[in-house]
């Protein structure tokens, strides 16, 4: 990238104490946050479940889910001995089911093996299932007080704009990198990293950015050069390709639905849903679970996940009382099946219930 010497102009003022006096004023408060200042101590189990969670997750989306894992299992002990599927249902409507997996796989190896304690070192975190190098850094610095360089898309943001770096994401990511790694302290590192994330998330915003208010406004050279609600920069993205299928709702007289419990791996691995065939970029021929009087819902569900939109049709069957489930898969009540299914199949699940209340 090599931005020459004399274009790179430090900013007067982009200094880490100036940081961390607006955050002891005006960190958020959140549900596994220490606040600065109080003299509490961050429990490292708390923030690695929060990182997880808020990986590719708004604060909002987290924080009812950070609460209900917490009450339920609140050491990593309990939740390593939590069953798969109790913890998978707890995760729905999350997405990234991987991360569920993997939390546990991680919690396992932590109880199992490291005597509940979590490494204290980006390197020994990130040889956990599920931590990456985002997120070791983050329970370095946030759990255990180290200086890791926390880069996520908050960071990136107020660092391109604070040394308006007008070279496009994704390409200068490494470049802000530095930039950020640069500025990181020594001093409360843990705090500064939240700092950012919430100066990222409250001021320094995606869109109409609250430049009156920053801590940072003097040194900013994105405001400096008045285009900092510009910035950074992106690539222009390849368009999402569309993927179709059918899923199939059957429901027996005593209000049971036919689910399947998905394989482990690739997407919504190990979570329930409605059986159904393949997605393509073509519509794959039928592939009912068994043999019903199968109609279609009348609309079709859209979800878009990270690399496709799905449209996916809906087929419902009223089945006989007591009729068997073919192999691999399960009848639940449909009052229950809801709240485990991931949101793409709670979509589907609702859809096909109205179909049949209406049929
Ligand atoms: N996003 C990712 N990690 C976060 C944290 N610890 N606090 C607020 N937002 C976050």
């Amino acid at each position: 990238m090599g931005m020459s010497s004399e274009k790179r102009r430090e900013p007067a003022a982009a200094c880490p104490e100036t940081l961390l006096a607006w955050y002891d004023r005006m960190a958020r408060r959140l549900p596994w946050r220490v606040p600065p200042g109080s003299g509490g101590v961050a429990d490292p189990y708390r923030i690695w479940l929060s990182e997880v969670m808020l990986q590719q997750t708004t604060v909002a989306a987290v924080k009812t889910y950070f609460e209900t894992f917490t009450t339920r299992w609140p050491r990593v002990e309990d939740l390593a001995a939590a069953p798969d599927a109790e913890v998978m249902a707890a995760w729905a409507g999350l997405g990234y089911y991987a991360r569920a997996r993997n939390l546990l796989k991680c919690a396992r190896v932590v109880a199992g093996e490291l005597g509940g304690r979590f490494p204290e070192t980006e390197e020994g975190l990130r040889a956990l299932p599920g931590i990456g190098p985002y997120t070791a850094a983050a329970i370095a610095a946030i759990a255990f007080d180290r200086p890791a360089v926390v880069m996520d898309g908050n960071v990136e943001r107020v660092v391109a704009r604070i040394f308006a770096v007008e070279a496009p994401l994704p390409g200068v990511k490494e470049h802000l990198r530095g930039l950020a790694a640069e500025l990181t302290p020594a001093h409360r590192p843990g705090d500064y990293a939240q700092a950012m994330m919430d100066l990222g998330a409250t001021v320094c915003t995606p869109r109409s950015p609250a430049c009156g208010i920053c801590p940072w406004r003097e040194a900013c050279l994105g405001r400096r050069e008045g285009i900092a609600a510009e910035l950074p920069r992106k690539s222009p993205k390849a368009a999402k390709p569309v993927r179709r299928g059918i899923a199939y709702l059957a429901m027996r007289p005593d209000g049971t639905v036919l689910l399947e419990r998905r394989p482990g791996k690739g997407l919504l691995g190990g979570m329930l849903g409605l059986p159904g065939t393949d997605w393509a970029e073509e519509l794959p021929p039928p592939r009912p679970p068994l043999a019903a009087d199968w109609r279609d819902a009348g609309a079709e569900v859209r979800h878009t996940f990270t690399h496709f939109h799905l449209l996916l049709r809906v087929e419902t069957a009223r089945l006989a009382p007591g009729a068997p489930a073919p192999e691999g898969l399960l009848f639940e009540p449909a009052s229950e099946a809801g709240a485990a299914l991931p949101t793409v199949m709670r979509k589907a699940f609702r859809l096909g219930l109205s179909a049949l209340e209406e049929g």
